[in-house]
């Protein structure tokens, strides 16, 4: 804990991980009545990648992880603050983040799990920033991890959530700026929990007994997989993203204009597609990559980020935002001079 007061953070290091298994559109029509015209024609996604093995959510989060570290020019020494956002941890408790601070081989620094889905990595990255101007923390790792493909139904049942998502992580070391002209600006967070039941996974749950039944993995709409109302998430996506990313701008005296890199949640291209047109910007300023990975919620944004960076769009100097939207539903945005 540094107990010094910081004006302003910085993502010092990016860093991902990905399995290596491809599946594209034409591999699940193999076993689900799909195609890849269907898949790509909604949502832009052409493959994703699944774990072949077995292994929990903080495996690719601690490769993530330390590519962010060894980009920082850090070490895990260095670190004394871990967010793990997840809604796929690697077992109902302890957190995720518990699990990587043993796998880091660290001990005794706090670590815990943000499970706000498709926002988590923009609220995880929101609470280091805090913590760390609060004196509380100099160096935070803060991390979006999933595995999706064990936990989908990946039958004709669950065609519709089962095609979007995919695995992968991303971390990034959150630290201090050392430049008052340079790094993240604000966070904004939003939440409307009125909509939980238009994107959820309802099993296992606390307020059940037993916590999860053979129903809710057998029935017709089985509780056990994740559930959508699509074209109702769709909607609403469409309409809190520019409005979000309007309030990042709006409270620096920017415009849409100012916006150098829009690096949105990648849950469907369409979806990015008409946020690009409502913002009025330049598709060229907003980066997307969901159709190689699909959904991978809570590492989209750090996955895009790092290739971003990677290829040059993200650069020392450019005003770059961080916008999400997902279950709950919960919505956020970061704004930085990179
Ligand atoms: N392959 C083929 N057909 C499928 C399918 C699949 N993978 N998934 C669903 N369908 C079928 C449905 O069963 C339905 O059939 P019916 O008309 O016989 O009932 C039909 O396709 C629905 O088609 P359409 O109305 O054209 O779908 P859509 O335009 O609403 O697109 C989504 C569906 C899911 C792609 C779209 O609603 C969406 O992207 N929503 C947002 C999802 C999202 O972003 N989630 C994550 C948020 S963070």
């Amino acid at each position: 804990m540094s107990g010094e007061r910081i004006e302003r953070t910085r993502i010092l290091g990016v860093g991902t991980a990905t399995p290596d298994h491809v599946v594209t559109n034409d591999d699940l029509s193999v076993v689900m009545e799909t195609s890849d015209e269907w898949i790509q024609q909604r949502t832009g996604i052409r493959e994703r990648r699944h774990i072949e093995a077995d292994c929990g959510a903080t495996e690719l989060g601690h490769r993530a992880a330390l590519e962010a570290l060894a980009a920082a020019g850090l070490g895990i020494e260095d670190i004394d603050l871990i967010l793990f956002a997840t809604l796929s941890p690697d077992i109902d408790w302890p957190a995720s983040a518990a699990l990587l601070s043993a796998r880091l081989g660290v001990s005794r620094i706090p670590a815990l799990d943000v499970r706000n889905q498709c926002s988590g990595f923009l609220y995880a990255l929101a609470s280091a920033d805090a913590l760390i101007r609060a004196g509380r923390a100099r160096h935070a790792l803060v991390v979006g991890g999933e595995i999706h493909s064990t936990g989908l139904d990946l039958t004709t049942r669950g065609r519709e959530v089962g095609v979007i998502f995919g695995d992968g992580a991303g971390a990034v070391v959150l630290g201090p700026s050392g430049d008052p002209g340079r790094g993240l600006l604000s966070c904004h967070l939003h939440a409307q929990g009125k909509y939980a039941e238009k994107l959820w996974l309802e099993a296992a749950a606390s307020r059940k007994r037993p916590r999860i039944s053979r129903a809710d993995l057998e029935g017709d709409d089985p509780a056990a997989f994740p559930r959508m109302s699509g074209r109702y998430v769709f909607k609403h996506a469409v309409t809190r993203f520019p409005e979000v990313i309007h309030e990042a701008l709006a409270a620096h005296g920017l415009g849409v204009a100012d916006l150098d890199v829009l690096i949105p949640h990648q849950a469907n291209l369409r979806i990015n597609q008409f946020v690009a047109q409502a913002l009025e910007i330049d598709d060229a300023k907003v980066v997307n990559n969901i159709d190689r990975y699909g959904n991978t919620t809570a590492a989209s944004i750090p996955i895009a980020l790092c290739e971003a960076i990677a290829d040059g769009r993200v650069t020392e100097g450019r005003l770059v935002c961080l916008a999400a939207f997902g279950a709950g539903f919960t919505w956020a945005s970061a704004l930085f001079r990179w």
